[in-house]
């Protein structure tokens, strides 16, 4: 019998680390390819902070969690190893959800050819959720102006960095907040950022002043954290919020304070969330917003590969800890 790994939740974190309690790792027997389906050997996952969300109990969000005793959710790009599917042929590069396993049985639904020539490394940092998503926040929910202040939390993340970057060509004052010294150069002196401030440090206040002394337009929510509300504070009339993701709060039972509602009744803002599974309608429309970006050379990016399946499970706990450097990939 030939049989391949998969790993399935079967406990909820209950705040701190992900450890290896949580999954059960498991063989599973290689299935028979039936008529319209096709088989998918999968070579890279996604790891995304979403998932902390989708392993949690909470069935008021924007999609249910994962079942406990089922398949850890997750994205990949895989290649087809065998098909008796009409438009879906051996050889063929596919990227959806696949879940964290190193094979994946198909009829097609919810997966899509990779056609571009690049490396799945590439399609999964730019491409795939942290370029849509980025896409979706800057242009359609944030709505820049040339010469506006933008600041970017988790800027040197995979989404963050792809904001910034795109507010820098868009002619945009752009400031990024981010956990270490290494993070800080590389956004400003690789991707061009104009300043940037290590929410570790002190005076945060101060830095603010200094980066933004025209004040802030544009505050592109990743993380949450001390500086949200320094940041709200320094905020110009009619200034917008986007709020893409709060990463400090994702292990707390009791979310942090928000911002003072002063703040935003006399400077008119405008704050925004938004999730990503309402907008696939609007993927190839997104795309086609970043490609000529991408194209110019303006995008630049960096994946932070792990080795196997099972590092998955730790891998995770680099978003908490900031070890992270670009986008986290898992190769299987
Ligand atoms: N709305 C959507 O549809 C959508 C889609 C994709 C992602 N997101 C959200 O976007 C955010 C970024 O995602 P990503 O995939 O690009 O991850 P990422 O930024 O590559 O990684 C997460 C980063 O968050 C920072 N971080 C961790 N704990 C923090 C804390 N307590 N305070 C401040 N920063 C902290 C760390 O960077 P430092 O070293 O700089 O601290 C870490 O590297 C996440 O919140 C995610 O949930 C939302």
């Amino acid at each position: 019998m030939t049989t391949f790994t998969a790993i399935n939740l079967v406990k909820r974190p209950a705040g701190g680390p992900i450890t290896k309690e949580l999954f059960e790792i498991v063989e599973k027997e290689m299935p028979t390819v039936g008529e319209g389906q096709f088989l998918v050997k999968q070579n890279h996952m996604s790891l995304d902070p979403a998932m902390f969300g989708w392993m949690s109990p909470d069935t008021n969000s924007y999609i249910p969690p994962v079942e406990l005793g089922s398949v850890m959710r997750s994205s990949g790009i895989g290649e087809i190893v065998e098909s008796n599917h009409p438009k879906f042929n051996v050889g063929d590069r596919v990227m959806g959800m696949m879940g964290w396993q190193q094979y994946f049985l198909s009829d097609g639904q919810g997966l899509n050819k990779v056609e571009a020539p690049l490396p799945d490394e590439a399609i999964l940092s730019v491409f795939a959720l942290p370029g849509i998503t980025a896409s979706q926040g800057y242009f359609n929910v944030g709505k820049p102006k040339k010469g506006e202040t933008i600041i970017v939390t988790g800027a040197a993340g995979s989404v963050g960095s792809i904001v910034g970057q795109l507010a820098k060509a868009d002619g945009l004052h752009v400031i990024g907040v981010v956990g270490n010294d290494e993070k800080a150069d590389w956004i400003v002196n690789t991707l061009g950022f104009d300043a940037a401030i290590n929410y570790k440090t002190d005076d945060l206040d101060a830095q603010l002043a200094k980066a933004a002394p025209n004040g802030i337009d544009m505050f592109f929510e990743n993380t949450a954290g001390p500086i949200q509300s320094l940041i709200v504070d320094r905020m110009n009339a009619h200034g917008r919020v986007m709020v893409c993701g709060l990463i400090a709060d994702y292990s707390k039972e009791v979310p942090s304070p928000g911002p003072s509602w002063v703040s935003v009744l006399k400077r008119r803002l405008t704050i925004q969330g938004f999730t990503m599974p309402d907008h696939y309608a609007q993927v190839p429309e997104l795309i086609g917003k970043l490609t000529p970006y991408v194209m110019a050379g303006k995008v630049k990016h960096r994946s932070h590969v792990l080795e196997g399946l099972e590092s998955a499970i730790e891998g995770l706990n680099l978003f908490f800890t900031g070890a992270n450097k670009g986008k986290l990939i898992v190769k299987l």
